[in-house]
């Protein structure tokens, strides 16, 4: 009986102004799922570590199984494999925790089904298993967790990936404070209509950023970290938000957003040597208003998810 072990990295979506079509990988920290054959036929989750016990088992609705389910149908087999999970993401953080979840678990499917599947082509899975969660199917976090890299989601109907340049030095700070934000509380706050200027600030953001990560100019990149669309609204959801904004700004952050649907917040920095002084002003701000935090700081991970 063969078995299989992937790993997916943690992810920032959004990247401020590409709200559902921005996102990038971040190295170190994600999600590791082990997949064995068994006889008897069907999806078994048998064992999820470091969620503390808010995971469903049930395979309907357990972000793993629906992601290889999604991938069996496709394929019309149904073989028996157990599913173990490791979480290395805290649940409702904004890091892409579900994301990760899915994609380590379609990696190692496709491995142990002996690779039917091209990487790419994994993604619909992937955005089956982020509805289930969420409610929602978007792919900002599930692309770059199994690319790796910043990736554009030009479209979803049909889906259009396309990998973007990571300019050497650029680096990612999170800052997680401790509570959770569901993404389907965190979109609830979301208008369905937006003010054509607003539509214009931001596709020019877009570009701007797009262009950005091309030129490798990290000006253009700060400039145009600025989200009209989303954040007006989240930002009442995350205490601090606009004092965190400000004092690492001052302490030489490109530029800072709402990591995906939050609370982590993001900030990108030109090379690392700001980073301590960062964290540093962002700790004082939560320590202001009683809040804990993790800050994680990482270089832009190219790889996305691998087999162990
Ligand atoms: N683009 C999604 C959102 C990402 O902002 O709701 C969720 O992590």
């Amino acid at each position: 009986m063969k078995s299989t072990k992937a790993f997916a990295p943690a992810t920032v979506a959004n990247v401020s102004c590409g709200f559902d079509i921005l996102g990038f990988a971040i190295d170190q920290m994600g999600d590791t799922v082990t997949l064995s054959e068994r006889e008897k036929p069907g999806l078994e989750v048998l064992s999820i570590k470091g969620d503390g016990g808010k995971l469903p088992y049930e395979s309907h609705k357990n972000t793993c199984s629906v992601a290889i389910q999604a991938m069996l149908d496709e394929l019309g087999v149904n073989p028996g494999i157990e599913i173990r999970l490791e979480k290395g993401l805290p649940l409702g953080s904004g890091m892409g925790s579900s994301a990760a979840s899915a994609v380590a678990a379609l990696v190692a499917a496709n491995e142990l089904l002996g690779n039917p599947f091209q990487k790419n082509d994994l993604l619909p899975f992937a955005i089956a298993a982020e509805k289930a969660a969420c409610g929602a199917g978007h792919a900002d976090n599930v692309g770059p967790s199994l690319l790796g890299g910043f990736v554009l989601i030009r479209d979803y109907h049909p889906l259009d990936i396309i990998k973007l340049p990571v300019p050497d030095g650029l680096h990612c700070v999170l800052l997680h404070p401790h509570y959770e934000l569901n993404t389907s509380d965190s979109r609830s706050v979301l208008r369905d209509q937006i003010p054509l200027k607003h539509a214009t600030i931001q596709s020019g953001n877009v570009a701007g950023l797009i262009a950005g990560l091309f030129q490798a100019d990290f000006q253009l990149i700060s400039r145009s970290l600025r989200d009209v669309i989303a954040e007006p609204y989240r930002a009442v959801l995350i205490p601090g938000f606009y004092e965190v904004r400000e004092a690492i700004k001052s302490a030489g952050a490109m530029g800072m957003g709402i990591s995906g649907s939050g609370p982590t917040l993001f900030a990108l920095c030109e090379g690392n040597e700001k980073i301590s002084d960062i964290i540093e002003a962002a700790q004082q701000v939560y320590r202001s208003i009683g809040l804990e935090v993790d800050a994680y700081h990482s270089a832009i991970n190219t790889r996305g998810a691998y087999i162990l």
